[in-house]
């Protein structure tokens, strides 16, 4: 355990001029290699141009990239700089607040012109598209922070943009919805009459609120059936997740000046990467030996690494997309519409799966009730109002300062503040009149959902 420099700094801030140059690639570092992604179809081994399709190859080149580091292009940190590098709080007033003797600190994502981490990626893959000729992209959205990401990054790069979201989501968000609108982006609510995915569940259930397994399937659709149009992932698969590498990286740093090494780091996972993002860069540094507990938040709701086995199965409900060895709870599960949106999806990045399963990442599952009460803790302190996705991370950390406080011992706890919540005010609304329902998954909905990965094959 670290002592923490006996300052009374709160905010750990970077120069432009420190913005890391490169992403970190963690797959040359996993102590087991990731599992061969299969073609849905033959169900073998996929090759480059079974993805050509939907991606540039850039990212099909990095999403299979074993090198270690992988440079960050001048026009693509040009744009970073419009935010990052990120602050870094020493969270004192939560401290406070809580009365811990440990210490919390937190990486604050939610200063991005969209609000969130999300544009780390977007940012890079509407560059490698254009790049390479595309003049659209297609991608789903839940909670609307990535959507309105993508919107974002299309409009200064020059792209044009596609955006299907969740349909309880889009109607939970009007304000999501505006924004992604004033960026220039065109968006209906998922799923839609506009694909045949959209189509085939509207007819079998037109109350469905809709899910990200449903938007991806209408979005990948969508871009295969164009040739100008690639789809754009914001979560889940390597390259996403080598993206966001950038925040943990500069958080290295900025624990550096604040003359702390963090004994536990923490963040909430949907698809994995906000989570990946903080925790790849200090997973290096456990991989090589440093003692570090990495803990991942999901909601009770959809617990996939807590409860879902590991298992290949499709990243979408339509099963377009190809075969991946992850934590799921089978392709066709449709999460209860808790406010968290962005934390609703079946499965985790694969990367992150294997980690969890070689036992370096451990995970915790929250109902939401719960959530929301560390969320306005946190805001009634350190003043940030956060994403409900984010509150999952806080949540997190306010219970491992607590166990280390009856434990008798001080901890150096890490967490990432993913978004600002600023377009959840209805779920806050909900939470403050009591309206919030508690959803944990219950043992016999997982068996049927399960049913969905039957006669898939087994991971090795
Ligand atoms: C603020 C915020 N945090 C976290 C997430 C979850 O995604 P991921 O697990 O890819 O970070 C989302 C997704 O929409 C989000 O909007």
């Amino acid at each position: 355990m670290q002592r923490i420099a006996a300052s009374t700094q709160t905010k750990f801030l970077l120069d432009e001029s420190q913005l890391p140059r490169r992403w970190y690639n963690i797959r040359p570092d996993m102590p087991t290699a990731p599992q061969p992604v299969l073609h849905p179809g033959t169900r073998l081994p996929i090759g480059p141009d079974d993805l050509a399709p939907l991606f540039p190859m850039a990212l099909i080149g990095q999403e299979v990239s074993e090198e270690p580091e992988i440079a960050i292009p001048e026009e693509v940190l040009e744009i970073y700089s419009l935010w990052r590098p990120t602050p870094l709080y020493r969270a004192r007033r939560l401290e406070h607040a809580i009365g811990t003797h440990s210490a919390i600190f937190y990486k604050y994502e939610g200063v991005s012109p969209p609000g969130s981490h999300k544009p780390n990626t977007a940012v890079a893959q509407a560059y490698y598209n254009k790049q390479e000729g595309r003049t659209r992209l297609a991608t789903e959205t839940g909670a609307g922070q990535w959507g309105s990401a993508l919107a974002f990054a299309c409009k200064l790069i020059g792209l044009e943009c596609k955006v299907y979201m969740v349909k309880i989501s889009y109607e939970q968000k009007p304000n999501r919805r505006s924004m992604i609108q004033a960026w220039g982006a065109e968006i209906v609510p998922s799923p839609s009459e506009e694909t045949q995915a959209g189509r085939a569940i509207l007819a079998e259930d037109p109350d469905t609120p809709g899910s990200l397994g449903i938007a991806i399937s209408e979005a990948v659709e969508d871009a295969a059936g164009r040739g100008d149009t690639a789809y754009s992932l914001g979560s889940v698969l390597n390259h996403v997740l080598l993206h966001q590498t950038v925040i943990g990286q500069e958080a290295l740093a900025q624990m550096d000046l604040a003359g702390a090494f963090p004994d536990v780091v923490i963040g909430c996972v949907g698809g994995g990467s906000n989570f990946a993002g903080l925790a790849f860069p200090f997973l290096r540094e456990k991989i090589a030996g440093r003692d570090i507990d990495v803990l991942a938040c999901e909601p009770a709701a959809c617990p996939t690494l807590t409860r879902g086995p590991f298992a290949y199965d499709f990243g979408d409900t339509s099963e377009l997309t190809p075969l991946v060895a992850m934590h799921t709870l089978g392709h066709d599960f449709v999460p209860a519409p808790i406010h968290a949106g962005g934390l609703r999806y079946h499965g985790v990045a694969p990367l992150i799966s294997q980690l969890v399963r070689d036992g370096l990442i451990r995970a915790e599952a929250y109902l939401q009730n719960d959530v929301f009460a560390s969320a306005l803790l946190f805001a009634g302190s350190e003043g940030i109002l956060p994403a409900p996705e984010a509150a999952h991370a806080i949540h997190g950390a306010v219970r491992v300062a607590q166990a280390a406080d009856e434990a008798g011992v001080e901890r150096t706890i890490l967490f990432n503040l993913s978004g600002h919540g600023h377009f959840d005010m209805a779920a806050y609304d909900n939470y403050l009149e009591g309206k919030l329902e508690d959803v944990a998954l219950d043992e016999d909905e997982i068996g049927p959902a399960l049913h969905a990965i039957e006669g898939l094959p087994t991971p090795a």
